[in-house]
Parts: structure tokens; C-alpha cells; sequence
């Protein structure tokens, strides 16, 4: 048996056990590279598991237009979470229609608004969650766990690819046919927001174009990194850099 099949057969079983232990569970699509695997992976093995998405209002023209093929392929339908109009109205009021461009408290201010307010409520009533957290993905990824209690939302947490490479992740996309986002085609390896992400050269981190003006150890928006762990993240960074953390404190 391959690698990758081992692999799947490791995430088939993690989505079982989610599934066996925690009901209800939801699936969080950002419809990245890694959530369309889970998508893939999630339909073909008929798991019991709804599907959301968050639309911040911000997402790029190349995401909806995966979004409607997403729909079209699979029969899992996909739940679409928008944000608070009041609080998004009353966001670019006080902080300007780009304001998150302005400073990291403002830009946290932006996604909690428009991802971490309505993932509270596509999470409300849930068990536990799924995502496509990968650990090589980011400094502040390598404490997480393929399953752990989410003390922020008060609910299991599991992260069936953590261990898989990128390499893996579009292993599995070609030998599948997986649709995907054509961005990625364009050297977007990680997309969220329109005006939060940008192509990366050649080298760059992969995650190098999201809020590219950000120090790598802020670059969080909310959904996945606690306080606590966000600074546990820190002091490794530090402890390796050597360095003064002057960064902003407060996360989502
Ligand atoms: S982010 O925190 O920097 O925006 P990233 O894009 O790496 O997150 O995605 C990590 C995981 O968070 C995804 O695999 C997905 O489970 C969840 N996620 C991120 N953005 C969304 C979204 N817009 N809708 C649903 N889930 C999302
Ligand atoms: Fe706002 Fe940018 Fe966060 Fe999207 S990624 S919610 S536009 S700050």
C-alpha cells in the first residue's frame, strides 16, 4: 500500500472516530487545497458530517466560482455563514472600509467580525469540528494535534491532515481529479481573503502572502490559535530568534 493511501486510510479513520464519539460534526470549508481533500475525502466515504464555509464578503472571485462547483460535484450541501451586517457596518465605520490595513488590532478586528463571530455560530450546537490545519504550515501550527479539546469554542477539534505535505495534499488532488481553486495556479498556495492575499515568489513560505505585512508570529486570524498557544508559539520564536517580542498581544 502507498504512502498517501496509508494516509487517507489514517484520516477515513480519524473522520469515523469523530464521527462515532462526537456527533453532531462539522466540517469548516475554506476551500482551500487541504479543505477540498476533506471534501473528497468526506463524500466518497459518505461520512456523516455537514459542510460549512465562512464568506467574509472579502473572498476572492475565484473561490465563489469554487464554491458553485462545489455544489455541482458533490451532494454534501455546503452551509454558507456571513457575517453580523450591524457589526460589519459598524467595523467600517469606525475603521474605514481597508482599515486592516491600518495596524494588527485593527486587522484582528476585521476577521473577528467577519470569520471568528460566525464561526461561533456555525459551531453552535456542534460536538466537534474539522479543519485542514496543516502543522508545517506555520510557526504558530506546531503545537496542534490531530484531536484536542477547543477551548475556545468548547468543542472537540480535529485536524485530520496534520502530519500530510503539501506534496501530499496535491497528490491526492491530481489523482482524484479534485476541482480547486484556480488561484492556486497562480502562485496562491494559501488564499483567504482577497485583500489579505497575494502571490508568493519563488522560495517564500507558503503562507508568505497572507496578510504579507505581518510578522509571521501575528499571522492568525482567530479561528485556530488561542491566546494561550499563540504565545506559547511566541516563546519558541523568541527562544530560537533570540529576539524581543514587540508584537501585538491580542488575537481575534
Ligand atoms: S486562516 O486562519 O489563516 O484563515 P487557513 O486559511 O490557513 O486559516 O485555513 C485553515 C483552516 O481553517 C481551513 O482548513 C478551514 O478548516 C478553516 N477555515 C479558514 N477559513 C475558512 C472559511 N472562510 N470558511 C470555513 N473554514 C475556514
Ligand atoms: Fe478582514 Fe482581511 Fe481578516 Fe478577511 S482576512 S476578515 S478582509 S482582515
Amino acid at each position: 500500500m502507498s504512502i498517501l493511501q496509508q494516509k487517507i486510510d489514517q484520516v477515513v479513520a480519524v473522520l469515523q472516530q469523530a464521527v462515532r464519539d462526537f456527533p453532531p460534526v462539522v466540517f469548516a470549508n475554506s476551500l482551500g487545497a487541504e479543505d477540498m481533500v476533506l471534501t473528497d475525502i468526506i463524500a466518497r466515504n459518505r461520512l456523516d458530517i455537514g459542510m460549512f464555509s465562512l464568506d467574509t464578503g472579502r473572498l476572492p472571485q475565484e473561490t465563489y466560482d469554487l464554491m458553485q462547483k462545489v455544489g455541482e460535484r458533490y451532494d454534501i450541501p455546503l452551509k454558507v455563514y456571513f457575517p453580523d451586517s450591524a457589526a460589519v457596518e459598524k467595523y467600517v465605520a469606525q475603521n474605514g472600509v481597508n482599515g486592516f490595513y491600518d495596524s494588527v488590532a485593527a486587522r484582528k478586528g476585521c476577521c473577528f467580525v467577519r470569520k471568528v463571530e460566525p464561526l461561533r455560530r456555525a459551531l453552535s450546537g456542534k460536538k466537534a469540528w474539522v479543519t485542514g490545519l496543516r502543522r508545517e504550515q506555520a510557526v504558530t501550527r506546531g503545537t496542534l494535534e490531530v484531536s484536542a479539546y477547543d477551548a475556545d469554542f468548547d468543542l472537540q477539534k480535529f485536524n485530520p491532515l496534520l502530519d500530510w505535505t503539501n506534496k501530499e495534499v496535491w497528490a491526492y488532488i491530481r489523482q482524484y481529479e479534485v476541482p480547486y481553486n484556480k488561484l492556486h495556479d497562480q502562485f496562491y498556495p494559501s488564499i483567504g481573503c482577497a485583500p489579505c492575499t497575494r502571490s508568493i515568489s519563488a522560495g517564500e513560505d507558503i503562507r508568505a502572502g497572507r496578510w504579507w505585512w505581518e510578522n509571521p508570529d501575528s499571522k492568525e486570524c482567530g479561528l485556530h490559535v488561542s491566546q494561550g498557544s499563540l504565545q506559547a508559539s511566541r516563546n519558541k520564536i523568541q527562544e530560537i530568534s533570540g529576539r524581543v517580542d514587540t508584537t501585538e498581544k491580542t488575537v481575534g
